[in-house]
């Protein structure tokens, strides 16, 4: 039994940490686990940060270790066990996808080149700032010491909205489905698929299979418009739900992490893709490699391949 951990979150005083740090706190991430707490945001924000920190110890939780905050990784990086990247650069009005990628890979690679420096060789990362995959590939290349399945991306939040609308589509409970699975980017070439799932153990056919797929593809983007602003608390609750499984390990069903491929389903080795991932406990995990996949599935898996070739050649040329 883990008596305490050591968990950075970057971003920290951004909107998914200030949902997310509650939950871990609360021991709703690892139970009844000690959490030493270290926040790293840019300098900028280190006002709102220590904001932050108040409210930390004015919560009193009772799994509160010492909490270490600032804006210099090498600092803060230094003897952690999980590192959740919550922190980016923001898409301004006028922003091209390519400078959005090239300032989010810089920020990637210093982050990578100190947990390279003064990182645990066996420490977690769970990358969410976008685009959370190929920020991914750009740390763990920067951090070669670390072995490379201990980086992840989030796609839980795509896996559970894929959930509520079968739910919803076939009006089923959330508990009778399994093995829904998002592939590759979390963006709008995502591939949710069903093909694997069941209902009630039974396979099943969504009679607007192509509406389903678009739904949770651009469900980041509905939120946005009714809200003004984006997913915080889905995001939080889904960081938490990926921290949870891949650390206790989860039997009854298929989950998706983006990893990096090692060339599975002839995906290019070493992107970062979200596939159908069983987690085995203490941060194990196994990618499933035998599924049979239709002819649709496929040519949807190659774009969103494709896309995350795009990506990384764009970063790559910072
Ligand atoms: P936010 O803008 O409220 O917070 C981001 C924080 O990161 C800010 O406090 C900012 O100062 C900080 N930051 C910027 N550069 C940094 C650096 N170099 N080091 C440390 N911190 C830095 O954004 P929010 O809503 O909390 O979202 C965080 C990220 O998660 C965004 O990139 C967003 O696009 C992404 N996201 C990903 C999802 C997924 O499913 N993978 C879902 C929802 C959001």
């Amino acid at each position: 039994v883990q008596q305490s951990l050591t968990v950075c979150v970057t971003g920290a005083a951004g909107q998914i940490a200030y949902s997310f740090i509650p939950l871990l706190l609360s021991g709703q991430v690892f139970g009844q686990v000690k959490i030493h707490l270290r926040l790293l945001d840019i300098p900028k924000m280190e006002t709102a940060l220590k904001g932050v920190v108040m409210e930390i110890e004015d919560c009193a939780y009772p799994l509160i270790g010492d909490i270490q905050s600032g804006s210099n990784p090498k600092e803060l990086f230094k003897n952690c066990d999980l590192i959740v990247f919550l922190g980016g650069f923001p898409r301004l009005p006028g922003m091209e996808r390519k400078d959005l990628l090239q300032k989010n890979a810089n920020i990637f690679k210093e982050q990578g080149e100190a947990l390279q420096e003064v990182g645990k060789e066996d420490v977690k990362c769970l990358v969410v700032a976008n685009p959370a995959n190929t920020n991914c590939l750009i740390l763990s290349r920067y951090a070669t010491k670390i072995p490379r399945q201990n980086f992840t991306c989030l796609t839980r939040l795509d896996q559970n909205r894929a959930y509520a609308q079968v739910a919803q589509t076939l009006n089923k409970p959330l508990s009778s489905l399994k093995n829904i699975i998002i592939w590759g980017n979390h963006s709008t070439t995502q591939y949710p698929s069903i093909e694997h799932a069941t209902a009630d153990g039974q396979s099943f056919v969504l009679s607007d299979q192509g509406q389903f797929i678009e739904r949770i593809q651009k469900r980041g983007a509905e939120v946005l418009n009714a809200r003004g602003n984006s997913s915080v608390f889905s995001a939080a609750n889904a960081v938490k739900d990926h921290i949870k499984d891949w650390f206790n390990g989860r039997e009854d069903t298929l989950l998706s992490l983006g990893v990096l491929s090692n060339g599975e389903y002839g995906i290019q080795n070493g992107l970062c893709f979200s596939y159908p991932i069983r987690c085995l406990g203490a941060f194990k995990y196994e990618i499933v490699s035998n599924l049979e996949l239709s002819d649709f599935s496929k040519q949807k898996l190659k774009v969103t391949e494709e896309e995350l070739i795009q990506e990384k050649g764009l970063a790559e040329s910072i």
